[in-house]
């Protein structure tokens, strides 16, 4: 990434975290420059960018200021949340699966997907690396490598928790089929039918099918959809109904897009451990951060193995290679069992080419341009809802992944405008599928993952007119 792209990721991650606000002076040309140690020049370009993109204006002999949104339209607040957790029985895979199915097809504009646009990865490079790793392939290693994985890969992976700052040996690490692979296997480490499980609210929907499919209850604690899971409620609901497991996404939750700050998820593992309760940590999104530097997971704060820690490298670096992995701490015996009586191993030949990729060196570079592309990408995106929904609607604006969590007036039925936007050609991901209870009703998640073209503008544009005529 060049230089001024850089320093306008940051301004624009400022403006989006409130700490510029509409009407702020940017500090001078001359000023930047020198305090960032960087050219006029390369200060001049950042500000030209985000001009163009509306995030700030020039005004004649003062400077440059923030506008706050396109065309100087002020930002839309933050969705609201509220405060009660809840456990229920879960019931909405056929909803999920429905939505899933109808969502698929190509032809579809895909703001509703999981998934970010594939072309955002380098798999020329990985094809390249996959052909030579399987070319001089050991034979032996497809008996050897059996759970809980490549050794090369997990020295590769406990290099990057290293960088860091978490020590985790390369033998405190499983290799499963995907990140979803490992939080199932986490599931049933620790859980039997009928036991409770702590959930955000709202959740992947894919936490909500586990836990309906094992027979467990969900206990939905309401999350903020900047700062995370309520931490108050969730004492509340850890004293009330007793969960056997916490299972959550610390930084850029799924749909929330939430990132709880360091503190907070120190104090979240201190509660825990008060407790002797494990918690899942689904850090699928940890590398799509757009500040300078990585959140860091819970795990950095866990001294007693209580959390297992999974990730995978679906939504940065390989999709469709289903290469995840958990560093799941005490868990780790009951954990590479059930792997070894289920699925055995994940793909020998996707192992090793994922640990040839990452010993070349590389892959940070990529992750870099990813990482602008998705910000890039946020904010057109942002600044199109802004333009395009009606007056009611509120917008969490991420400091990382590619999700935005969108809640529309009161009286638009998410799932009426799913169905509207379908015929349409377009996918949403409306909130009921994130929830047990079904809440979020008049809530959707949008993927800006997909490189920003016409066709996406046209898109948002036509789905605000369907919720505008929804409301
Ligand atoms: C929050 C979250 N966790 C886990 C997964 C699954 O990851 P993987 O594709 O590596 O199995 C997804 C994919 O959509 C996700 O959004």
């Amino acid at each position: 990434m060049k230089r001024y792209e850089k320093l306008a990721g940051e301004i624009a991650q400022s403006i989006r975290d409130g700490v510029l606000r509409r009407g702020d002076k940017l500090p001078s040309v001359r000023l930047a420059s020198s305090s960032r140690g960087i050219s006029p020049a390369t200060v001049f370009q950042a500000y030209y960018l985000l001009e163009a993109r509306g995030l700030i204006t020039a005004r004649e002999r003062s400077g440059y200021f923030v506008t706050g949104g396109a065309n100087g339209i002020p930002q839309l607040p933050e969705p609201e949340f509220t405060t009660r957790p809840q456990v229920t029985q879960v019931d909405v895979s056929e909803l999920v699966f429905e939505i899933l199915g109808s969502v698929r097809a190509r032809k579809v504009v895909p703001l509703g997907s999981a998934f970010p646009s594939p072309l955002l990865f380098p798999l020329k490079s990985l094809a390249r690396t996959m052909a030579s790793t399987v070319q001089s392939m050991d034979p032996w290693s497809t008996v050897r490598d059996l759970s809980p994985g490549d050794e090369n890969l997990r020295r590769q992976i406990a290099l990057r928790y290293l960088i860091d700052g978490l020590k985790i040996p390369t033998d405190g690490i499983v290799i499963t089929a995907g990140a979803l692979e490992a939080l199932n296997l986490c599931l049933s480490a620790v859980t039997r039918p009928g036991d409770a499980v702590l959930v955000e609210s709202p959740t992947f929907y894919a936490a909500l099918q586990a836990i309906e499919r094992s027979g467990l209850k969900a206990i939905e604690v309401p999350s903020h959809p900047r700062l995370g899971v309520d931490l108050d409620a969730m004492e509340l609901a850890i004293k009330e109904h007793k969960p056997k497991v916490c299972w959550l996404m610390t930084t850029f939750q799924n749909p929330l897009g939430s990132l709880m700050p360091d503190d907070k998820k120190k104090d979240l593992v201190g509660m825990l451990t008060r407790h002797q309760i494990p918690l899942i940590e689904d850090d699928v999104y940890g590398e799509l951060y757009f500040g300078d530097k990585r959140p860091m997971p819970a795990k950095a704060y866990d001294t007693e193995g209580l959390v297992m820690h999974c990730s995978s490298f679906s939504k940065c670096l390989a999709p469709g290679y289903r290469i995840g992995w958990v560093a799941p701490g005490r868990y780790s015996q009951a954990v590479e069992r059930i792997k070894l009586t289920t699925t055995l191993a994940a793909s020998v030949p996707a192992q090793q080419a994922l640990a040839a990729y990452l010993a070349k060196g590389g892959y940070d570079r990529h992750l870099r341009t990813l990482r602008h592309n998705l910000l890039m990408q946020q904010i057109k995106f942002i600044e199109a809802i802004e333009a395009c929904f009606p007056q009611g609607t509120r917008l969490g604006r991420p400091a990382g992944g590619y999700f935005v969590w969108v809640q529309l007036p009161d009286n638009v039925n998410a799932l009426e405008v799913h169905r509207k936007a379908l015929e349409a050609g377009i996918s949403v991901a409306p909130g009921p599928m994130f929830s047990a209870q079904r809440q979020f009703g008049n809530y959707i998640r949008l993927n800006y993952g997909h490189l920003w073209d016409a066709g996406i503008e046209a898109a948002l544009k036509k789905l605000g007119e369907i919720i505008t005529v929804a409301g």
